[in-house]
Parts: structure tokens; sequence; C-alpha cells
């Protein structure tokens, strides 16, 4: 059997494989049907300081290949995560990460020093890139300066693993990479949704309250595979993946542009079992290859192949 144990800064994964945040419940609700210890790492819905409702409805749509979201970052805050979710998550033996989200750069920082206190917490997942706060206007994903600034301020609270999940709503993301790599951030998760948006003509109605949302799922996967590599490409810290994964192939073309592990999220909706299949899958595809570690996968695509392709 292939070895699917990566490093991923300072965390040793089992295998390459993570939850993305906000699709996979607040704490362990999909144990049953993809128990954690198949799993690399869990990572949270984004909490916040303060508990909030999110957007009003609708704040869901379909679309013929994704969905659109316009959630808004509904959760019940950091006290009610400390107090009942993280107890529960902590029992799971996977990393665990924790993504934190914010209006203002303080926020991040006084989240990031609350949760520097907890061992439970492996490493933490910044959300520069939530596109359904502040009118999508994207605060901190889309300006270089504005991002550093954030990671330098929040480097200086914690040591755990930082992680800055970016937005593809950018004209470079590899300025985005570079600029939290500068902050101090230990990894970049790439990416989340792309902004969208869906009308029903016929009702001259928005499909969703906000009018536009953040897309997601198998339509992005395209833009979503070329944004890592161009992270994987500037940066030297280690890129996730994420974006329209839903098989252990898409995984593989993930590695391959030189992301060291990934994000399944969407799919998760439709087949919550799949992200405790994908090892498995992956398994047998690296051993169908004869490649005996998933390590040797990650950024081969300029490597001469081996003989045995
Ligand atoms: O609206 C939401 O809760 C989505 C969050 C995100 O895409 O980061």
């Amino acid at each position: 059997m292939a070895d699917l144990a990566v490093r991923l800064a300072s965390l040793e994964l089992r295998n390459p494989l993570l939850s993305a945040s906000g699709t996979f419940g607040h704490g362990l609700e999909m144990q049953y049907l993809s128990p954690p210890e198949r799993l690399g790492g869990l990572v949270s819905k984004t909490v916040s300081l303060l508990p909030r409702p999110g957007n009003k409805n609708p704040r869901i749509f379909e679309t013929e290949a994704g969905f659109l979201n316009s959630i808004g970052l509904e959760n019940r805050g950091i006290e009610s995560y400390l107090a009942s979710t993280l107890p529960e998550v902590a029992t799971a033996d996977c990393v665990i990460f924790t993504n934190i989200g914010g209006e203002r750069e303080a926020d991040f920082v006084e989240l990031a020093r609350i949760l520097d206190e907890r061992d439970e917490v492996d490493a933490l997942e910044l959300n520069l890139s939530c596109p359904n706060v502040q009118g999508g206007k994207l605060p901190f994903g889309t300006d270089p300066k504005t991002a550093e600034s954030v990671l330098r301020e929040v480097r200086k609270v914690t040591k755990k693993p930082l992680f800055a999940k970016l937005s593809p709503n950018v004209t470079r993301i590899s300025d985005m990479a570079r600029a939290v790599e500068a902050g101090g951030a230990d990894g970049v998760t790439a990416v989340n949704t792309l902004l969208g948006m869906a009308v029903d003509w016929r009702k001259r109605a928005w499909r969703l309250a906000t009018k536009q949302g953040g897309y997601s799922g198998v339509g992005i996967k395209p833009v979503a595979l070329r944004c890592a590599w161009e992270c994987a490409q500037a940066v030297d810290i280690p890129v996730i993946g994420c974006g329209g994964i839903r098989s252990a192939e898409d995984v593989l073309e993930y590695l391959a542009v030189g992301c060291t592990a990934v994000q399944v999220g969407t799919a998760s909706f439709s087949d919550p079992a799949l992200l405790g299949r994908l090892a498995g899958e992956v398994s047998e595809l690296l051993d169908a290859a004869g490649i005996d570690s998933v390590c040797e996968l990650i950024d081969c695509m300029e490597r001469p192949l081996p003989a045995s392709v």
C-alpha cells in the first residue's frame, strides 16, 4: 500500500485529505460517514468573536455544476466553540484546524490569541476570503498589504501554524500568496469560492437574498487548480488545494501541480462519506501507478516521467 503521509508545515498528516471549512458541520457531525481516523485533518466552519446569525434566506442555490452560497459566516461565536464544539472535536483522531474570521484585523488577532491557549487546536486557518460579508468587498482577500498585515499581527500572538485561505476573486493570486508568506503564514489554502450570481428571469428574482454569493463545486475546478498552481509557484510555504474536488483523480491532480494537501468541500454535501473513502481510493491509484509514496507526486509536473510510465 502506498504511503499517504505528508508533512504540512510543522504538521504530520496521515494523508493529505482535509475537510473544507463550512462544508463538514461545525464539529463531528460527519464522523459516522467519514470517520476522522481516515482523514488527515478537520477544518472547522469559520468561528467569529461574537455569534453571527448569517444572511437572510434564500442563501443556497444549486447550479448546473456546483452551488452558490451566501451563508454569511453563521456560527455561535468563540465562546460557544470553546465550550461545546472544541471539546468534542478534540476527541477526533486527526489534525484539528480552527478556521477564524472577522471584520477587523483586531478580530483575527483576538481569536488567535484566545485559541493559542488551547492545545486541542493544532493549526489556525484565517478566512481572508469569504465573499458573503461586507457586501462581497473582501477587505482582507484582495489587498496584499492588508492581508500581510493581518498575518503579521496574528503571528505576534500565536506560535500555532497559520494557514491563510485565499480568494480567487483577484487579478493575481500569487501576489496574495507572497503577501501572506511575508506576513508569517506557514501555508496557503487556495481557494475559497468565486463570486457568482443566479437569477430567475421569469419572476425577476435573485436566487440568493444577497444577490451575489460564493460559487463552489465541480465547475470551479479548473480555476481553482490554476490558482493553487500559481500559489505553489510563487511561495516556499506549502499550499492546500481546494475547489471542485470529488474524486481521487482530482486529489492527485492538485498534488501534481504543487499542493501538499487538499480540502474537499462542496462534494461532501451530496456525498458525506466521500472524504472517508478517498484515502483508500488514492492508495489504489498510486498502487496501480507503481508509486510508493504520495509525496513523490507533489509538484511533479515538470519532472521526467518514471521509467514505468
Ligand atoms: O458565507 C459563508 O459562510 C461562507 C464562507 C466562506 O466562503 O468562507
